[in-house]
């Protein structure tokens, strides 16, 4: 697993495991720590083989990797993911999302290793005309080096795909993931101060931040913020099972398949924060702030194609993932 000790790596890999699946975890520990491997050790009761290896370096990750595991599928997560970075540094994007991803597939190819399942993105759609977003609803240009990204690795895959028939391939375009694992042993670990909606309600909730800013109430929306579609991670990790599932077991049906994964219901920003403070019985305190730069007014998915072909459906209940992202929290911090 490429970017395996990452937040959505390290639940995947719990599902995997409780699925009886033997995972590997790659990762150059870039945006994630030791201490996530360790998390997951825990919570499954045994060892997981980590290799510390970069996927930009095709020699070490052959070495460490390909040539040392005998292995049926692989789930790209590597990748860098803060859009705001990715428009100030555009080529460390293009070469870390896209490098990473060539020398898997090719080491693929060389290997005999059949099956991956790659991390996409609704970012890839950009603001749908018609909702919810379908699978076929078409892409609009990127509005981030990182979207791109997203959009290349997909076009990327297809084609090598088409022309390697020995290769199959399942994106998974994932809306907005969300929470942590319910033991609270593993989650997300953002560095700095973070850019997305959860992690930032939960460190204001902790105190870490003073308050958060709604960015935007004058939106075309029932409450005026924007509108999403919020995935358990846990939920979002299951996605993988049943994608990789699907690929040792033969049931697809195109070498190269596309699945949006999210719940299909669209909730607000302020929705969100007074779910969260409600479940969790702590104050979030919060100001209407400017509509941030690049932001989609709404988007949510039609789930009706994982529903029927992947037989997969988001089952966590919201409250119950915000409860989870705030122990979680709470762990980070000794609270
Ligand atoms: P994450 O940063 O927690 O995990 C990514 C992992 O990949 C990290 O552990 C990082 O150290 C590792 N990594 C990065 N570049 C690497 C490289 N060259 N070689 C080896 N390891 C490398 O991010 P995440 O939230 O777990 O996201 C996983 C994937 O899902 C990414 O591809 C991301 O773009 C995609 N995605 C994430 C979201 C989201 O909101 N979290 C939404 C849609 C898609
Ligand atoms: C959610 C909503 C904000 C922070 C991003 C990427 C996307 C995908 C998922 C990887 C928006 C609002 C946020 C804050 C706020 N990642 N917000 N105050 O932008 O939907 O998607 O993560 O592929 O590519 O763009 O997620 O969590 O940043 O924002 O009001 O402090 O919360 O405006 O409406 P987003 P997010």
């Amino acid at each position: 697993m490429a970017g395996g000790a990452g937040y959505i790596g390290t639940h995947t890999t719990v599902e995997l495991i409780h699925a009886g699946y033997n995972v590997v975890i790659a990762d150059n520990l870039s945006n994630s720590e030791l201490s996530a491997v360790k998390g997951v050790e825990q919570i499954v009761g045994h060892p997981v083989p980590f290799e510390q290896v970069d996927c930009c370096d095709i020699q070490t990750l052959k070495r460490q990797v390909f040539d040392k595991y005998d292995f049926d599928s692989v789930i790209h997560f590597a990748a860098f993911k803060a859009v705001g970075e990715s428009v100030a540094e555009p080529l460390k994007y293009f070469h870390n999302n896209l490098d990473s991803l060539l020398n898997v597939l090719s080491l693929m190819k060389e290997c005999g290793v059949h099956n991956i399942v790659f991390s996409s993105s609704a970012t890839v759609y950009g603001q749908p005309e018609v909702l919810p977003a379908t699978e076929q609803t078409p892409r609009q240009r990127a509005n981030s080096p990182y979207g791109l990204t997203k959009q290349m690795s997909e076009d990327i895959i297809q084609d090598t795909v088409a022309a390697v028939t020995s290769l199959q391939a399942i994106a998974l375009r994932y809306f907005n993931p969300i929470g942590a694992h319910p033991s609270a042993l593993i989650g997300e670990l953002p560095k700095g101060v973070p850019a997305n909606l959860v992690p930032f309600i939960t460190q204001t909730a902790a105190g870490i931040r003073k308050e958060l800013s709604v960015f935007g109430d004058d939106y075309d929306t029932p409450d005026g913020s924007c509108l999403r579609d919020y995935i358990d991670v846990v939920d979002l990790a299951r996605a993988h099972v049943v994608a990789v599932d699907r690929m040792v077991q033969g049931k697809t049906k195109e070498r190269f398949e596309i699945f949006n994964i999210g719940t299909g219901t669209p909730v607000s920003v302020l929705e969100l924060v007074n779910l969260f403070e409600k479940v969790n019985g702590v104050p979030v305190p919060h100001k209407i702030a400017p509509r941030r730069p690049g932001d989609v007014e709404k988007i949510w998915a039609s789930t009706e194609l994982a529903n029927t072909e992947l037989g997969w459906k988001a089952e966590r209940d919201l409250g119950d993932t915000l409860r989870a992202a705030w122990a979680w929290e709470k762990h980070v911090r000794g609270l």
